[in-house]
């Protein structure tokens, strides 16, 4: 198996070579936090270990689970949102056909999120969907008190039970908790619904290869053992005793704060394949909730190409100069698709007969990446072999890592999230939840 490939060349004219190496020190010094675990956020470093500790035993609780509600299930709605969503949807998007929700395969279960908004119609069109299906719910939630999955998954349990039977409800709901505390845990042990265990020390954007994410995956039929295989090999290449410069994670940390401190303020992560949508997604929520606080951080955007050169391509081009893209290209398709020769040639698109489309797709990749250099945009590309759960493995930890150390080199704690709570209290405040007596009086009279 191959190592991704990170390619920085595109940086150069924009940050000397010079000033990346020399951020070695702060960089080894952020690698050395983490390790020793001696910074801030540090009882939340269990997802630095978790591919290399995942014992046999919790792979085949989780595939045996999984295999049980693929038996009984065509469609498995996963409810969680945030950190408790996004990761299984990365990697789920990321492997099955685009067209799976379209075309069910007998013993695949299509998986369905929800959970992670509180859209009255896609709530009402959910259900309505679901009425005459044989489904399953898998439900996620660190906390168990998170608004959004607990409004629907209340609803979905009490379609379960009416539809199934509340026996057969046991074998259709998997919960996914704090090993001790929160409702969800009191509800899933009081029901007898089988429980997977979040590590109190891992936080939601760094669980996806713990049961938050290991448990949808294998549920949705992939190779869970592949993925944790990968990151496990990154987690060897990304080891504090591998050197600076041969060290993945610790290079793009470096090369984006470097970028940074030029004023480039926005990273947009690029992808040329629709499937790496969600991981995008997964990214975005990593970067930014640990990096955007105390009045720092690089906004993390995303785009898809080609689609979105069409949308978002005028703006990087020629927009604000505070923005450098992160290219993840997929070097080898799982798919072959040759363009065919036509008569009429109408289209005049006859040059392009007898290449594959991805042939077309690396140029346009070859040429946006000149055209935006050219036009200023600074460009690290990371190369990802093939579309697989090995090399999936291999992105989600190289990113984690690098995002590990990239927060300590902007001196903020890449393990909390403080911001998150401001909405949710006004949110109870405005819907007169008991307790919040007080907020709700100081909000209705800012709102007079
Ligand atoms: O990264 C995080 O910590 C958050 O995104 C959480 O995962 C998200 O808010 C969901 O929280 P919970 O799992 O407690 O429902």
């Amino acid at each position: 198996m191959e190592t991704l490939k990170l390619d920085i060349s595109r940086v150069a004219s924009f940050v000397p070579q010079s000033e990346i190496d020399a951020m070695k020190a702060e960089v080894e010094a952020s690698v050395s936090t983490l390790h020793k675990g001696d910074g801030a956020g540090n009882d939340f470093l269990g997802w630095l270990s978790l591919p290399s500790s995942i014992s046999e035993a919790e792979f085949a609780e989780i595939e045996t689970a999984a295999a049980a509600m693929r038996s009984l299930a065509d469609y498995v709605v996963v409810v969680g949102i945030g950190g408790s969503y996004l990761g299984a949807r990365a990697v789920i998007d990321g492997l099955q056909s685009s067209f799976a929700a379209m075309q069910p395969v007998k013993g695949r279960p299509t998986m369905i999120f929800a959970g992670q908004n509180i859209g009255e119609d896609y709530t009402a069109e959910l259900l309505e969907f679901l009425d005459d299906k044989s489904f399953g719910v898998v439900v996620i939630s660190k906390s168990g008190t998170t608004t959004e999955p607990a409004i629907a998954f209340r609803l979905l349990k009490e379609m379960v039970e009416r539809k199934f039977g509340k026996a057969e409800a046991k074998d259709r709901i998997i919960a996914v908790t704090d090993k001790a505390k929160g409702a969800l845990r009191t509800l899933a042990d009081r029901e007898g619904y089988k429980t997977f265990v979040i590590p109190d020390n891992v936080g939601g954007r760094f669980s996806v290869l713990t049961p938050v994410g290991l448990i949808p995956i294998a549920i949705a039929g992939y190779d869970i053992r592949k993925l944790v295989a990968g990151a496990k090999d990154m987690e060897a290449a990304t080891a504090p005793e591998v050197p600076f410069d041969k060290n993945l994670s610790c290079i793009y940390a470096a090369v984006r704060n470097a970028l940074y401190r030029k004023g480039k303020a926005i990273e947009i992560l690029v992808n040329y394949q629709p499937k790496l949508h969600y991981f995008t997604e997964w990214w975005k929520q990593l970067y930014g909730e640990s990096e955007g606080k105390d009045g720092k951080g690089i906004f993390p955007a995303g785009v898809d190409f080609t689609t979105d050169l069409h949308s978002m391509g005028q703006w990087i081009q020629e927009g604000v100069r505070n923005i450098f893209e992160t290219v993840v290209s997929v070097r080898t398709p799982a798919r072959k698709v040759v363009i065919p020769t036509d008569a009429d040639n109408l289209d005049s698109l006859n040059f392009l007969a007898g290449k594959r489309v991805d042939e077309v797709n690396k140029m346009a990749e070859l040429g946006t990446l000149i055209a935006h250099t050219d036009g200023g945009v600074p460009n690290i590309r990371v190369e990802v072999p093939e579309l697989n759960e090995y090399y999936l493995g291999q992105l989600i930890y190289f990113f984690e890592k690098a995002c590990g150390i990239s927060g300590y080199v902007l001196g903020v704690n890449p393990f909390n999230q403080p911001g998150v709570e401001a909405y949710k209290k006004n949110m109870f405040a405005l819907l007169e939840k008991p307790g919040y007596e007080e907020a709700t009086k100081a909000i209705k009279a800012r709102l007079k």
